[in-house]
């Protein structure tokens, strides 16, 4: 099919916080055949590209945008392909999503992912800021990473060429900007209902201490060494604090919810709020984990 260019794509439709103005293009890449192509594009391009994933981790700006979203919908979904013992090494593109890899995952009878239960994201997004919850981080599972550089081409990277640590992944060689194609995790086979009891235990549990049902970007601000950045902006009263239709979530304060007609000025307007309470009353400096 090639390469698809859309013309001033809406930020807030691909967006999980469903904030945000246009971008001048998007550029949806669909195999690997579309690379060549993407390349080009890139080489001769002077906007900015941005890899968007699912957009479950981004407060994108107002207005129009000086970028262009590259969004990789990339084949094949999770497969097996290698077992040691009772380790299997799974394969996934980048372009899948990360709660369909736990479902097959669950009906496969695979355990390693059950931590990463509730959070939304592709695979690629999530590998790309190591996203984690309850003990696991996704850099924890992973076996091989497969980049992408405009000029490089496809490049397998074993896991001692990625460096993982708190929400943040870089590959170890020097790649420029780069995109992830696809990724190799190593999984351990178990009793398919042990690992649905799991994630469904998980699930509850993110359920009452999270908003995960509402218009959000995941945690707004990472958490600083030895503390919670929920439980200072609760301290501090942001929870419930709210400018228009944005405000700091009543179930859990690190969230950003957008009750509807949300924009991104009030956003950062409340961003600014919480960090500046948590600096005067705690002398903590938040930093933010969502990408702005
Ligand atoms: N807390 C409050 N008030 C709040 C929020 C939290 O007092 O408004 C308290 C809780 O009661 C608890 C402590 O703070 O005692 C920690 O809260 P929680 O267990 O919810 O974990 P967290 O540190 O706030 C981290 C990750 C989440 C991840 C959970 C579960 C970050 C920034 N947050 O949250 O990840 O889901 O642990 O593992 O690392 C994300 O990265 O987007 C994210 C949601």
């Amino acid at each position: 099919m090639g390469l698809e260019f859309i013309s001033n794509p809406s930020l807030s439709k691909r967006t999980s916080l469903r904030l945000g103005g246009t971008a001048e293009v998007e550029v949806v890449v669909r195999d690997k055949q579309d690379l060549d192509a993407l390349s080009n594009f890139l080489l001769k391009e002077t906007l900015r590209p941005f890899v968007i994933g699912e957009g479950s981790n981004l407060l994108a700006q107002d207005g129009q945008l000086d970028v262009a979203l590259i969004r990789t919908e990339t084949p094949p979904g999770p497969e097996r392909v290698e077992k040691n013992d009772d380790t299997l090494i799974v394969r996934c593109g980048a372009g899948q999503r990360l709660p369909g890899l736990l479902g097959w995952a669950q009906m496969a009878g695979l355990s390693g992912l059950e931590g990463l239960t509730g959070i939304p994201g592709s695979v690629g997004g999530c590998v790309a800021m190591n996203a984690g919850s309850y003990g696991t981080e996704i850099g924890d599972l992973v076996t091989r990473v497969r980049l992408w550089a405009p000029g490089q081409g496809l490049i397998w990277l074993d896991r001692d060429q990625c460096e993982f640590s708190y929400r943040h992944f870089s590959p170890a060689i020097a790649m420029g900007k780069c995109l992830i194609w696809e990724v190799e995790m190593a999984l351990s086979e178990a009793d398919p209902k042990k690992v649905r009891k799991t994630m469904q235990e998980n699930y509850e549990k993110k359920k009452s201490t999270q908003p995960v049902t509402a218009r959000t970007a995941g945690c707004v601000f990472k958490n600083p060494e030895g503390h919670s950045a929920g439980r200072l902006l609760d301290k501090v009263g942001m929870k419930g604090a709210r400018l228009g239709d944005m405000l700091f979530s009543d179930i859990h304060a690190n969230f950003l919810v957008n009750k509807g007609k949300g924009t991104s000025s009030a956003a950062l307007e409340l961003i600014e709020m919480g960090r500046i309470a948590v600096k005067e009353q705690f002398d903590v400096n938040l930093e933010l984990e969502v990408i702005i």
